[in-house]
């Protein structure tokens, strides 16, 4: 199946490199995006094909929109643009609110004065969405309330059960775990689930949410410093720093390459939802922080990770997903261990610090307008 794909925030990690799988198979292309300087800065030049028309506009500003949509008709939408920094959510978060959920209902609002409605609208949510998600006690499920500050600093790492019985974390499954954000970016990718799912219903169109695990790989932004640990470990590991792991280091997170996740969004793309759906994708292997500290750390023969036992308000402390639906849905599988993926993002890190000095290339930013 190909067709005409408009995918917003489609210059960065993800959007990008979903651009180029979708040109490979015949797929025409645009991407809407406004070049954020937070993700945009340095010496990484926009890896997009020269099929690919970039159309520079900002998803809050209604004339970019409808300047969009006079210029293509995309059969599908992929919305990943977003602010993304969980931490900066915090002290910034009109600027997430308006991104993320004006920025959406703005899309939104377009469709509708174009009168275009999309045979599929395709969303990357995040699995910020379930905050600690659910714990399970004996043969007691429970929904922990939010670790505070107290609690952290004196060293109570796991979210407290009923009666302080020890407990687990379960993996997240859309189809059973009930999202509870616990900081503003959360909550803005959940506004935006809802939001897309009343719009689609209500116009007879469907809806792929997919919730993303934390993403790494080649082509992730490597000055913004808001978000990716995985690139924070690479780059100080390169530098052979001892890489600081918070807690007692066992906090837990699914690491999903990048490439298992253009495979989820293609495939969602090619295998348009018969009725909207909301998947979990990520590798399906959950790693502690030191465990991933020790592997890039032993990737860089660097000095051994030490665990600090600093903490940060917000962080949640296991993170992890049930991807069998999304295998038996979208007939996709993860292919990326995680060492594999490790040391591909090192080698690319390390091309990309030989192009840096090599010669300085930088993509200028263009006005809204073909490319
Ligand atoms: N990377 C992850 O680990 C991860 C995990 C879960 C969910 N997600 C979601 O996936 C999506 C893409 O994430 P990413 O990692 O590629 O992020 P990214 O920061 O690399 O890309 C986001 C893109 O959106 C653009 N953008 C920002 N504000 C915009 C605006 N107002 N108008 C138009 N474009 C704008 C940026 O310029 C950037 O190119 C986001 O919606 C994010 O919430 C990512």
């Amino acid at each position: 199946m190909s067709g005409s794909v408009l995918v917003t925030g489609g210059a960065g990690f993800i959007g990008s490199a979903l651009a180029r799988r979708l040109v490979t198979v015949g797929y025409e292309v645009a991407v809407m995006d406004v070049l954020h300087p937070q993700v945009h800065t340095g010496h990484q030049a926009i890896d997009l094909p020269p099929s690919v028309r970039l159309l520079t506009g900002d998803v809050t500003h209604a004339p970019d929109w409808d300047a969009v949509l006079r210029l293509c008709r995309p059969s599908q939408i992929v919305h990943l643009a977003a602010e993304t920094g969980t931490a900066q959510s915090l002290s910034e978060a009109t600027r997430h609110a308006s991104v993320n959920v004006v920025g959406t209902t703005q899309l939104l609002d377009s469709l509708s004065r174009a009168a275009h409605v999309p045979d599929q609208l395709v969303l990357a949510s995040s699995r910020a969405v379930y905050g600690e998600g659910a714990w399970q006690s004996g043969s007691h499920i429970f929904y922990p309330q939010p670790r505070s500050h107290a609690q952290l600093v004196a060293g109570i790492w796991d979210p407290q059960g009923p009666g302080h019985d020890a407990a687990a974390p379960l993996s997240s499954c859309a189809g059973r775990t009930e999202p509870r954000p616990i900081n503003i970016y959360a909550a803005t990718k959940l506004a935006q689930e809802h939001l897309l799912a009343a719009w689609a219903t209500a116009h007879d169109t469907n809806l792929s949410v997919l919730r993303l695990q934390n993403v790494y790989g080649p082509g992730q932004s490597l000055t913004n410093s808001y978000t990716g640990i995985v690139a924070l470990f690479a780059r100080l590991a390169r530098e052979q720093r001892s890489l600081e792991v918070y807690e007692d280091g066992r906090i837990v997170r699914d690491f999903v390459y990048i490439d298992d996740v253009v495979e989820a969004l293609f495939a969602a793309i090619e295998r348009p939802a018969v009725q909207s759906r909301c998947l979990d994708i990520g590798s399906g292997t959950p790693t502690t922080i030191h465990e991933l500290a020790l592997q890039v750390a032993g990737i860089c023969a660097a000095p051994e990770p030490i665990v600090v036992g600093k903490f940060r308000d917000g962080d949640v402390r296991a993170a992890m997903c049930a991807i069998e639906p999304a295998k038996n849905q979208l007939a996709w599988c993860p292919r990326w261990a995680l060492e594999e993926g490790l040391r591909r993002l090192l080698d690319w890190i390390s091309e990309q610090a030989e192009l840096r000095s090599a010669t300085a290339e930088h993509a200028a930013p263009m006005k809204l307008g073909p490319r």
